[in-house]
């Protein structure tokens, strides 16, 4: 009966375009000329997006910053996030670098992870939970070791990413090393449709081409090389350099190119009393 009510309601919906007109379009539940709406889907709390749905706890003593002498940090860990802290005249600008760090050593940001970090860098680990639940390549929860995101945002999506992205669910069959979910523009849109395999960006992807890339990937073999953004033809030569697998992008490199990031930069334009000197003087 329920069944019954719910499929009236789209009927209805489709029905119409929001505008009391018919949509034209193929055919849905037996109407010919009338375009198919699926109902969208949500999460529990009713939004089409995962939000901060795991409330904090207000019974428990707030967390204060880990103790070095009972908090054991693995020497590289402690190293890179020294160093991200290095570059930055606020070291808790190195939260998001840190994290993706920590991600990296532990598979996500678990509670074991995130106050590794927060004991490296002097945080409390609620202010680090709370810039690894606000960005969405970090992990809270445990997840595959490959991170696939098939982009369905708009030129995707007119390109077939939906038809990607279930042929890449259904090649991988459950796997639960693959951590695959669709993603919003990944701003790679002339290789539509296009999917982020560990970092590696890779498209356009074509149906037929996805059984070999999830093989690929189970593998442990480079996604598609020939399809892989970093072996297109570019103008700036360091945008065609391939980055290595990871989770989270690629690592820095020990010497970045350029000049450093100014701490602090004088005005350009002179201050007033100083061009009233000069307009003075001549
Ligand atoms: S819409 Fe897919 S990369 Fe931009």
């Amino acid at each position: 009966m329920k069944r019954k009510k719910a499929g009236t309601r789209a009927a209805d919906q489709v029905g119409t375009n929001g505008r009391g007109k018919k949509a034209r379009g193929t055919a849905f539940d037996g109407h010919e000329g009338v375009s198919p709406i699926p109902p969208v889907p949500r999460f529990g709390h009713g939004s089409r997006v995962p939000g901060w749905d795991d409330a904090a706890d207000l019974r428990k003593d707030p967390a204060v910053v880990p103790d070095a002498a009972t908090t054991p940090v693995p020497a590289d860990l402690r190293a890179e996030i020294e160093a991200h802290m290095a570059k930055y005249p606020d070291h808790r600008s190195a939260s998001i670098p840190a994290l993706a760090a920590a991600q990296r050593h532990h598979g996500w940001c678990s509670p074991e992870a995130v106050e590794q970090v927060a004991c490296v860098m002097g945080l409390t680990p609620g202010y680090l939970f709370s810039v690894a639940t606000f960005y969405d390549m970090l992990e809270t929860h445990p997840v595959g070791r490959h991170s696939i995101f098939v982009c369905t945002n708009i030129s995707c999506s007119l390109c077939g990413a939906d038809d990607l992205l279930a042929a890449v669910l259904e090649a991988a069959d459950g796997d639960p090393d693959l951590n695959i979910r669709s993603f919003e523009c990944l701003g790679a849109c002339d290789i539509a449709p296009m999917a982020s395999v560990d970092g590696v960006y890779v498209g356009p992807v074509a149906l037929d081409e996805v059984g070999t890339l999830v093989a690929q990937i189970k593998a442990g073999e480079p996604p598609l090389p020939a399809k892989q953004l970093g072996h297109r033809a570019v103008a700036e030569p360091l945008a065609a350099i391939p980055k290595g697998p990871t989770t989270y992008g690629g690592q820095m490199p020990e010497e970045a190119p350029g000049p450093p990031a100014p701490v602090e930069q004088q005005s350009p334009i002179p201050l007033q009393d100083e061009g009233q000197g000069e307009e003075g003087a001549t």
